[in-house]
């Protein structure tokens, strides 16, 4: 799959005859040639994945190509064929770049055997080019010893080992896709690749091209053939984060391919077939986007095989000290920091917070704080700089116990709502900056604003650098 164009150099008619039948029948997009003149004018015109090149040729030596490739940026996986085969000529072909070496006559199962090395040898360079661009969170655990989170660990060790696509829901930092990456640890897919997209970090006009990739010259700026997401996943498991940010024509593509496991590259006809195992995440409820039907219904049915939620931190406050004590370690190690323990002032701050950034504001705020803590030093409450207008009372009430005065106690939306605008404000109105503040996307703090304002123009602007795909105004 990762290995379309190959190019055969061969001056014997039949072996190069033989050699190209049985790659066409692989569906392999084939050039042959028989000469070197010829072979170095098809490498300029194209861009090709594998060659099988034959040393003695009319015009002279395979080897000496081979060399000269090596010296391309993009480098061309190389296999030598030849009927004069040595033990050394095969060590110096293997030393100059050859990545297999075949002696004539060779058979339909040699070359297969090649073939499938390549294959391999292609998708991991790939999965590797990506996954070095990938995030520093992919080593972390998930947490927690609360009842609620062993269940959840629970369910996915039993989710974790079918093909089920998984749909994970949970308000914006509770750890969905800390959520995804142990069902994926605990798979057997688990030594194949694992490859994420955030369908709300890319615009909305290059969405389509990261999902199935495109062909040289799809549009404008499509300057080389590039595999997409599912193609570099195949075999493995792709993540779909924040998958209730598609557009329609990705949605019904999308339901394409989790129905046959097949699409086409954007230009391209020719059908494409993968092995991908399906997560996807979302922080908005998808239900309510089917029923305001912005999210396709057969789509929904599709992803929420197996439904995983996560719950709030304010639903599992007995996490807290567990994960404040490990934040705490973990950063006192990253920034050098030696802390001695937390006062208990800033034990009640903590327990009595109502976060709703969840996980990742705490982790934020302890990481704070610890920069902000002398060296042998105690955490304070001061420390943490919790400034977020959450109930105290809420969080310090004791279950059942009857408030003063219930009706004007705000509910978490209000207080959500104020939080957001005491965010904007603090901003100047900048949504780039808000958003960071509050630890969420802006596309997330702009549907939000969109709901607010009952689909009517936002507040705020957005910040230098970012993109809104969506026109402001679009009810979230
Ligand atoms: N249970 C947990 N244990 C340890 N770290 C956690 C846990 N939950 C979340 N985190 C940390 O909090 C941060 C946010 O987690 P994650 O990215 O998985 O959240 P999310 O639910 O996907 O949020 P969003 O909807 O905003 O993308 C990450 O740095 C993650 O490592
Ligand atoms: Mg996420």
């Amino acid at each position: 799959m990762p290995i379309e164009k190959v190019i055969v150099v061969e001056d014997d008619v039949i072996v190069r005859k033989n050699l190209e039948q049985q790659l066409r029948q692989r569906r392999y997009d084939v050039t042959s040639v028989s000469t070197l003149a010829e072979a170095q004018d098809s490498l300029c015109r194209d861009n090709f994945d594998l060659a099988f090149l034959d040393v003695r040729l009319p015009d002279g030596e395979g080897t000496d190509l081979l060399k000269s490739l090596q010296l391309r940026p993009q480098k061309l996986l190389t296999v030598i064929t030849t009927g004069f085969g040595s033990v050394e000529s095969a060590v110096d072909c293997m030393r100059n770049g050859a990545f297999d070496y075949l002696i004539k006559p060779f058979s339909a199962q040699q070359i297969e055997i090649v073939l499938k090395k390549a294959e391999d040898f292609t998708q991991l360079v790939k999965v590797n080019q990506f996954l070095s661009q990938e995030d520093e969170d992919a080593g972390y655990e998930l947490l927690g010893q609360s009842p609620v989170m062993e269940n959840l660990r629970q369910l996915i060790r039993k989710v974790a080992r079918t093909q089920a696509t998984v749909l994970i829901q949970g308000e914006s930092g509770t750890g969905k896709e800390l959520v995804a990456r142990a069902l994926y640890k605990e798979s057997p897919r688990a030594q194949a690749p694992f490859i994420k997209i955030n369908c709300a970090a890319v615009p909305e006009n290059l969405i389509e091209s990261e999902f199935f990739g495109h062909e040289k010259g799809a549009f404008t700026g499509a300057l080389a053939k590039r595999e997409g997401r599912f193609e570099l996943a195949h075999g493995g498991t792709i993540l779909l984060d924040e998958i209730s940010e598609i557009c329609s024509t990705v949605q019904a593509k999308l339901l394409r391919v989790l129905q046959e496991r097949e699409f086409e590259r954007v230009g391209g006809n020719r059908t494409l077939k993968v092995d991908v195992r399906v997560i996807a995440t979302t922080n908005r409820q998808l239900e309510q986007s089917v029923e305001r039907k912005e999210f396709r219904q057969d789509l929904f049915f599709r992803l929420n095989v197996v439904p995983i939620h996560v719950p709030p931190l304010r639903e599992r406050r007995e996490d807290i000290p567990f994960l404040a004590e490990q934040f705490l370690k973990r950063f006192g190690r990253k920034h050098g920091v030696r802390v001695q323990g937390i006062s208990d002032p800033c034990w009640r701050a903590l327990t009595q917070h109502h976060w709703p950034g969840n996980v990742r504001e705490l982790q934020n705020v302890i990481e704070r704080a610890v920069i902000l803590c002398s060296e042998g030093g105690v955490l304070e409450a001061g420390h943490l700089g919790l400034t977020s207008p959450a109930p105290a009372a809420a969080g310090s009430l004791p279950a059942g116990a009857p408030a003063a005065d219930d009706s004007a106690f705000p509910s978490l939306s209000e207080l959500e709502k104020r939080h957001i605008f005491a965010a904007l404000e603090r901003c100047q109105d900048n949504r780039t900056h808000a958003a960071r503040l509050l630890d969420i996307s802006v596309r997330t703090l702009r549907n939000k604003l969109n709901e607010y304002h009952g689909g009517g123009a936002a507040k705020g602007t957005l910040g230098e650098g970012e993109t809104d795909p969506q026109p402001a105004g679009v009810a979230g």
